[in-house]
C-alpha cells in the first residue's frame, strides 16, 4: 500500500511541479519586463537640452555685458572682493596647493616684485598649479584683473585692475582684411561650412574673442582644430592673414552687443 502511494502523482503533487517548472520561465519574462520598463524610464528624463541652453545663455550675458559699450546694458562684472571670496579664496585664504597665502606679505613679496603683467599673464592662462582664471573659465578678464589686485594690494602691493588694451586695427587695415576675407575665407566663415564660426554667431566667438588676437592669429595662421592654416592659401602672407583675422574679430565684436541685449533685458526686469 505505501508502495503504490509513494509513486502516485497526487492533485498536489502535480501542481507544485508545475509551479516549480514556471518559476524559471517567469523569473526570466520578469526581468525582461523590468529591463524595459528600466529603459523607458530612461527616455522619460526631461530633456537636458534646456538646462545646456541656460548655461549657454548664462555665459552670453557675462561675457556679452562686459565687451559691451551699450550704456542700457547693467554693469554685472563683481569686484574683486566677490572674485577673491567666490574663486580665488578657495586656494588663496589657506595656501593649498602651495598658492600664495592672502595678506601674507612674505609670499607675495617676489611675486608681487614680477610687476602686475606677469601676475595677470599667469593667472588668465594659468601657473603651474595655479588654474586659469582661478579654475572658472567664466571670469572676464577684467574680474581676474580684480580678483589679482585685490589680493596682492592686501599684501602690500600698489597695483590698478587695468588691462592692455588691444590696438585697434586702422580703417584702412579692415578695409584690406574684408578683402582677404572675402578672397580666402568667406568660403567657410560665411556659411560655418565645416563647423567654421560664422562670422554672425557671436555664441561661437566670444570664448574665441576671450583667448586674445594673438591666439587667434596663430590659429590662423597656422591652423586650427579643422581651419586650414592661412584658410588653405599658402601663398597668403602672415601680415594678410592677421588682417582677415581683425576684420572677423571686428565683425564678430559687433554683433555681440546685439546677442548680449536679450538676456540683460530679462535680468534688468528682476
Ligand atoms: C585651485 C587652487 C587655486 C585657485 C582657486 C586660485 N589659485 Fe591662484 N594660485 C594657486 C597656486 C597653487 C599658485 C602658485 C603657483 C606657483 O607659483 O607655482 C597660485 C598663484 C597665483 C598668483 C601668482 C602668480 C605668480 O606669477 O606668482 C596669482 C596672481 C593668482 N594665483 C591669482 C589668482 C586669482 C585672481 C584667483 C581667483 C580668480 C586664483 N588665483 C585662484 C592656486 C589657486
Ligand atoms: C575650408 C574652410 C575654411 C576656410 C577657407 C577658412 N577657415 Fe577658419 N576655420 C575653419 C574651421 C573648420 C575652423 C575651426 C572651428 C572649430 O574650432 O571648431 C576655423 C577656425 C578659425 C578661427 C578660430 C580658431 C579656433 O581656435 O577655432 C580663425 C581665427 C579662423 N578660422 C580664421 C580664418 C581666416 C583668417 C581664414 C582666411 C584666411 C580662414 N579662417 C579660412 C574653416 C575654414
Amino acid at each position: 500500500m505505501s508502495d503504490h502511494q509513494m509513486t502516485q502523482t497526487t492533485p498536489k503533487d502535480f501542481l507544485a511541479a508545475t509551479l516549480g517548472g514556471l518559476i524559471a520561465p517567469g523569473l526570466t519574462i520578469f526581468m525582461i519586463v523590468m529591463l524595459f520598463l528600466g529603459i523607458q524610464k530612461n527616455m522619460g528624463q526631461p530633456d537636458p537640452t534646456p538646462v545646456a541652453d541656460k548655461v549657454v545663455r548664462e555665459r552670453i550675458q557675462s561675457f556679452g555685458q562686459s565687451l559691451a559699450v551699450d550704456p542700457n546694458v547693467p554693469k554685472v562684472e563683481l569686484s574683486g572682493e566677490q572674485i577673491y571670496n567666490e574663486i580665488c579664496s578657495g586656494c588663496h585664504a589657506s595656501g593649498a596647493l602651495g598658492s600664495p597665502k592672502f595678506k601674507e606679505k612674505a609670499d607675495w613679496g617676489k611675486r608681487n616684485a614680477q610687476g602686475y603683467e606677469v601676475l595677470l599673464s599667469h593667472a588668465l592662462k594659468g601657473f603651474n598649479k595655479m588654474p586659469a582664471r582661478g579654475g572658472d573659465p567664466d571670469l572676464s578678464d577684467l574680474e581676474v584683473a580684480r580678483g589679482i589686485v585685490y589680493m596682492t594690494n592686501a599684501a602690500g602691493a600698489n597695483f590698478e585692475p587695468v588691462l592692455k588694451k588691444e590696438v585697434e586695427p586702422s580703417a584702412a587695415d579692415l578695409a584690406r582684411g574684408k578683402t582677404v576675407y572675402a578672397e580666402n575665407c568667406a568660403y567657410c566663415h560665411d556659411t560655418g561650412v565645416t563647423g567654421a564660426q560664422k562670422l554672425t554667431d557671436a555664441k561661437a566667438w566670444m570664448p574665441l574673442l576671450k583667448e586674445g588676437k594673438d591666439y587667434l592669429y596663430n590659429a590662423a595662421i597656422n591652423g586650427s582644430f579643422g581651419g586650414p592654416a592661412k584658410g588653405g592659401n599658402l601663398k597668403l602672407s602672415d601680415a594678410d592673414t592677421k588682417l582677415a583675422v581683425d576684420y572677423m574679430v571686428a565683425q564678430a565684436k559687433s554683433a555681440i552687443p546685439a546677442a548680449a541685449k536679450a538676456p540683460a533685458k530679462a535680468a534688468s526686469t528682476k
